[in-house]
This record gives structure tokens, C-alpha cells and sequence, in this order.
């Protein structure tokens, strides 16, 4: 007999056998998730990508397919013709969308034997990650990654929709390119045809789509990979994929309006939830100020409040040399009842530890006053001071750090979202998506030893600090803004340069002399001479969109065939030695190996 699918075409898929009538004759194929042989009966669960149906042999009615289910084992691909049957009464398991049905088997087909899998294959079983990756094809049968990679598919044909239907266009752009500065490492690929000479897989198509706004396109999308060398994070991998966008004749706005519509469109028809329009909008400062990020977590509140100059002049030199040494003295909040034990308020400074903060301080109003080793440093006003900043009752808990700004603003920042997490202040399924606009153009790098963009110099000034360039190069403000949704970073754009005045303006405020501006972004800054339209643009990170929408703690479990931590594929052994004739071909030798 063969093992082709002849004579066992599929009538259903398992999770929709319910849409069949009661008593009708179907076929199934797909993967046996479980098999259990009760003596009499043996009972299969079959899966496909839709869902689970069960199978029921019976050795009385069906003796030969039964003698077949005998010998099949997890993840054996089969084929079934059966009747469908109401399950009986107490059988029936309403968590199931077949929960309510069973398929009574007359035939069975194995179409191809599996080996015991590495892992079962079920969602919430306890297998390493470097396991599920090398068996990426089995780990990718469990429903619950069958359904992220559905929702998927199901994100970007809402984007694609809604895009088309404003009349955007989908142009491919190059994947052996130059180098573009997105503030990241770039992959190489060495040249052939010119020996010694790289191409960089893009970070972004950003000058490529700046350049078909030049063209006249007017409007661009691409659902595009980019390719990032940097350390990865679960929001971060080393390819990814953007929803890329841009617009001529615009202004800010109407790329913030015209795109918030496309992911409130995006997270009814995919979760069906309705985001509330406008999104709020906060500026870079205040974000910075009362979340010490900015990328803030707004679906709960605990503020970040600055007691600088509270303590500036108080009796404890942390607090006073902090000020003078222009840091700062920033706290938040835990709302009281809580159970906080002195150790585990110690604790609080290994997780802040990373960012350089010399330690939590912390302060607990009681009945009879204040419980901490501040109380004597401080004077009454200045305890009731703090008190009235943080808004604080009998009961409540003050976390304070005297830091560097941006090491105090770090250190909080992820003590909010730690506490958060730990006192179940984030409720489930709920989402609350924000505007971050008003970046500055420029932030001084110690790497680097110069200022550097904060999002990419082709950024627009906003206009009215125009002057500061060349003055107060670190005082102007951009035309950059990002989405951010439950303190993931979803999207980042920003209205661009279109002059090559102002261009070559920029370039030299980052350091780049006329020629290295020449070198690097030669073709750019001659494409601006030739009647380059205002525009801008945004791209949105698909893979973390999608993280959000599947509530997945991972990138990784969103991407069909993700990398490792260490930016490698444990299925392919990626990356791999070349032989030496191949790096011969393109002139190379590597100086290092493992
Ligand atoms: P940006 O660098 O902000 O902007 O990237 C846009 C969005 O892409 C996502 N993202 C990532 N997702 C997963 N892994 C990564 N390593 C990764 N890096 C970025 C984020 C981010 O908001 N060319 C500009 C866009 C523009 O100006 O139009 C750009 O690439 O969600």
C-alpha cells in the first residue's frame, strides 16, 4: 500500500469538525498528539494546524483500523475516514472547540511513522530552549506557537489591507546594501567581484525609502527584514521584521493619525480589542521625568517624583552631594498594605545593581511616624515634604535613589516595572498604547566621545531650534516619535530632512567631516538637490507587535525560526566554517576562529 494521501483526501481540518453534520462520513489528516489504548477502545487525539479532533477505534465494529491504531505512537502523520458522532454526555469537554464530538474510525492510513520525539510535543511541558530550537519543526506542532505564527500571518494581511486601501505601495529595496546607521553593528558580506570590500545587510531600508519618496512614490510600505548585530533581549533579535513606512507631503500628525488607525484596525481584527483613540501623547522629557524611560509602562501609575530640592539642603551628604554634583534625588511609591520585610527591601539593590545605582534607600510611614535609617538625617518639613510629593499614607513605602539622572531614572524605572510585576498591579489583556514625541535630535555618546543621533541622522530638527545646530547642538529637539505600547518600544519614526542645507548640517553637528558625509551619504545628499518632497515616515517592529497581541514573554515564540541568545540556529548550526576555497573566492582569512 502507499503511503500517499489516495483515497483519504481531507474533508476537514480537526479543530472544525463541529461545522460537520452529526452522523456525516469525514476525513482527517494530521499528527497523533496522543494515543491511549483503554484495552477495548483506543482513543487518538489528532492535530492539525487548527486544532485537536479526537479519534475513537473500536475492535468490535472496525477491527482492522483498529489493529492499525494499535501500532501507531506519538506524532505519527496519518489519515482517517470516520463518522462523526456526538460524544456521550459525561465524555464531552467543553474547553475544547470539538470538545462535543468524537470521529468513530473505519479506516486508518499511516502516511508516514515518527520517531520518539526529543520532547513532547504539547504546550507547557519543560523542555530547554536550545532543545525546541534544534527541533524547531516539532516545537512549531504545539497549538500554542501554531497559533502564534497564525495570528502572524493574520497581523500582516490587516496591515497589508489597510495599507492598499490608502494607497500606499509595496516596493521591494535591496538586501546587499551599504551600510545605514541605526545605531547598531551591521552583518557583512564580503565581495567577490571586489576583493576587500563589504556589503552590510540593511539595519533599516531607511535611505532606500527616502529615496523613493524622491522618486515620486509618495507612499511606501514594505514588510521587511532588518539585520541588527547588537546584544539580544526577549524584544530583540538579529533579524527581524519591520513594518516599514513613508509619506510625502506630510507633517508629523499625519503620520501619528495615519498610522495609529492602521494598529487600532490591527488589534481589532486579529484579538478584537478596540484601543481608545487619540493615543495619548507624552513628550520625552516628561517621560523621562515621571517613568525614567522613554518607553513607559502606562497601564499602571507609580510615578517616578524628583525630591531634589527637598533634600538638597538636608543633613545627609548622599542626598546633598548628589544635588550639588548636578544628580538627583528621585522616588516612587508603593501604595501600602505591604508585606515588604526589611530583607526584602535590601534585595531591591541587587535589582537596580545593573545600571550602576549604589543602592534603594526606602521609608515607611507608620502610625507614630517615619521607619527608616533617613529619619534623623531629615527635618520635619522636609519629611512632610516628601510625603506630600509622593502622596504618601500610613502604611506606604518610599523607594529613593540618589544618582546620576540618568542612572537614578534607569534604576527606578525598572524597580517600577519590577514591583509592578511582583505586587499584580498589570492586569492581563489589557493594553495601553501612548505616543513619545519631542526626542532630542542629539545625545552625547561615551562610546563614541561625540554626540550621536537618537534616532538617525536623517531625523528633522524641529524647526524652531533650527538656530541652536551649530550653538546648542545638544538643546535641539527633533521631529522624531515612537509608538509605545505596555512599555514596548512598537514603532519609531520621525519627519526627515529633505534639504541638503540642512543635511549636511546634521552630519557635522554628529561629527562627520564634508568628506566622510560625502563618502558614506553621497547619493543622499544629491538626491536632496534634485527637488526632494517633505516627507517622513515610521517603521513598527512586526515580531514585538505580534509579542504583545499572543501575550508571548518572547520574541522568539512569534518567529517561525528564531536565533538563540547568541544570535545562532541551533537547527542549521548557523553560523557555520566556510571552506577554504570558498573564502579564497572572496579574498579572505580570518585572524581569529573558534
Ligand atoms: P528603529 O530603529 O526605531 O527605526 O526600528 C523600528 C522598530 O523596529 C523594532 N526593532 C526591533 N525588533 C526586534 N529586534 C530588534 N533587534 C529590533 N530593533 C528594532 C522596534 C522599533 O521601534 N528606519 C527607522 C524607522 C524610521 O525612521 O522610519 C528604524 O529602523 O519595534
Amino acid at each position: 500500500m502507499s503511503a500517499g494521501i489516495r483515497g483519504f483526501k481531507r474533508t476537514h481540518y480537526c479543530g472544525e469538525i463541529q461545522h460537520a453534520p452529526v452522523g456525516s462520513r469525514i476525513t482527517l489528516t494530521g499528527w497523533v498528539q496522543r494515543r491511549r489504548d483503554l484495552g477495548g477502545l483506543i482513543f487518538m487525539d489528532l492535530r492539525d494546524r487548527s486544532g485537536i479532533a479526537q479519534a475513537v477505534c473500536n475492535p468490535e465494529t472496525h477491527p482492522q483500523a483498529h489493529a492499525v491504531a494499535h501500532t501507531i505512537k506519538s506524532e505519527y502523520c496519518i489519515a482517517i475516514i470516520g463518522e462523526l458522532e456526538m460524544r456521550p454526555e459525561t465524555m464531552r469537554n467543553p474547553g475544547m472547540a470539538t470538545g462535543d464530538f468524537e470521529v468513530i474510525v473505519h479506516e486508518v492510513k499511516i502516511l508516514n511513522e515518527a520517531q520518539t520525539p526529543p520532547f513532547v510535543v504539547e504546550d507547557g511541558v519543560e523542555v530547554t530552549d536550545t532543545l525546541r530550537l534544534k527541533y524547531r519543526y516539532l516545537d512549531l506542532r504545539r497549538p500554542g506557537l501554531q497559533r502564534n505564527i497564525l495570528l502572524r500571518h493574520k497581523a500582516a494581511s490587516s496591515v497589508r489591507r489597510y495599507l492598499d486601501d490608502h494607497g500606499f505601495i509595496d516596493v521591494e529595496t535591496p538586501v546587499l546594501t551599504k551600510s545605514t546607521p541605526e545605531g547598531a553593528r551591521d552583518y557583512l558580506v564580503p565581495s567577490r567581484v571586489f576583493p576587500g570590500k563589504c556589503f552590510a545587510l540593511p539595519q533599516s531600508p531607511q535611505l532606500f525609502k527616502q529615496l523613493l519618496m524622491v522618486a515620486g512614490f509618495d507612499r511606501y510600505y514594505q514588510i521587511v527584514k532588518c539585520f541588527r548585530d547588537e546584544d539580544l533581549r526577549a524584544d530583540r533579535q538579529p533579524e527581524f521584521t519591520q513594518i516599514d513606512i513613508e509619506m510625502s507631503f506630510i507633517e508629523m500628525n499625519d503620520i501619528l493619525e495615519m498610522t495609529e488607525e492602521m494598529i487600532v484596525e490591527l488589534f481589532t481584527e486579529t484579538i478584537g480589542v478596540e484601543l481608545p483613540r487619540p493615543f495619548a501623547r507624552m513628550s520625552y522629557d516628561q517621560a523621562m521625568d515621571e517613568y525614567g524611560t522613554d518607553r513607559p509602562d502606562t497601564r499602571f501609575g507609580m510615578q517616578l517624583k524628583d525630591l531634589s530640592d527637598i533634600v538638597a539642603e538636608s543633613g545627609f551628604r548622599v542626598f546633598t552631594s548628589t544635588v550639588s554634583e548636578g544628580g538627583v534625588v528621585k522616588a516612587i511609591r508603593i501604595k501600602g498594605p505591604n508585606d515588604f520585610s526589611r530583607k526584602d527591601l535590601d534585595a531591591l539593590s541587587a535589582v537596580v545593581a545593573d545600571f550602576g545605582a549604589k543602592g534603594v534607600m526606602w521609608a515607611r510611614l507608620e502610625e507614630d511616624g517615619w521607619k527608616s535609617s533617613l529619619t534623623k538625617f531629615l527635618s520635619d518639613e522636609q519629611r512632610a515634604a516628601i510625603e506630600q510629593r509622593l502622596d504618601m499614607a500610613v502604611g506606604d513605602l518610599a523607594l529613593i535613589i540618589a544618582d546620576k539622572r540618568d542612572v537614578a531614572n534607569a534604576s527606578l524605572s525598572t524597580l517600577r516595572l519590577h514591583l509592578a510585576q511582583r505586587l499584580g498591579l498589570i492586569s492581563e489583556n489589557t493594553y495601553s498604547a501612548l505616543w513619545v514625541t519631542e526626542f532630542p535630535l542629539l545625545e552625547w555618546s561615551d562610546e563614541a566621545g561625540r554626540l550621536v543621533s537618537v534616532h538617525h541622522p536623517f531625523t528633522a530638527p524641529s524647526e524652531e531650534d533650527l538656530s541652536l545646530l551649530e550653538t546648542d547642538p545638544a538643546k535641539v529637539k527633533s521631529q522624531a516619535y515612537d509608538m509605545v505600547i505596555n512599555g514596548y518600544e512598537v514603532g519609531g519614526g520621525s519627519v526627515r530632512i529633505h534639504t541638503r542645507d540642512i543635511q549636511q548640517r546634521v552630519f557635522k553637528a554628529i561629527g562627520l567631516s564634508e568628506d566622510e558625509a560625502k563618502t558614506k551619504f553621497g547619493f543622499l545628499l544629491e538626491a536632496l538637490q534634485y527637488g526632494a518632497p517633505p516627507h517622513g515616515g515610521i517603521a513598527f517592529g512586526l515580531d514585538r507587535l505580534i509579542m504583545i497581541l499572543t501575550g508571548a514573554s518572547s520574541i522568539r515564540d512569534v518567529i517561525a525560526f528564531p536565533k538563540t541568545q547568541k544570535a545562532y540556529c541551533t537547527m542549521t548550526d548557523a553560523p557555520s566554517a566556510v571552506d577554504a576555497a570558498q573564502l579564497a573566492q572572496i579574498g579572505m582569512k580570518f585572524l581569529k576562529e573558534e
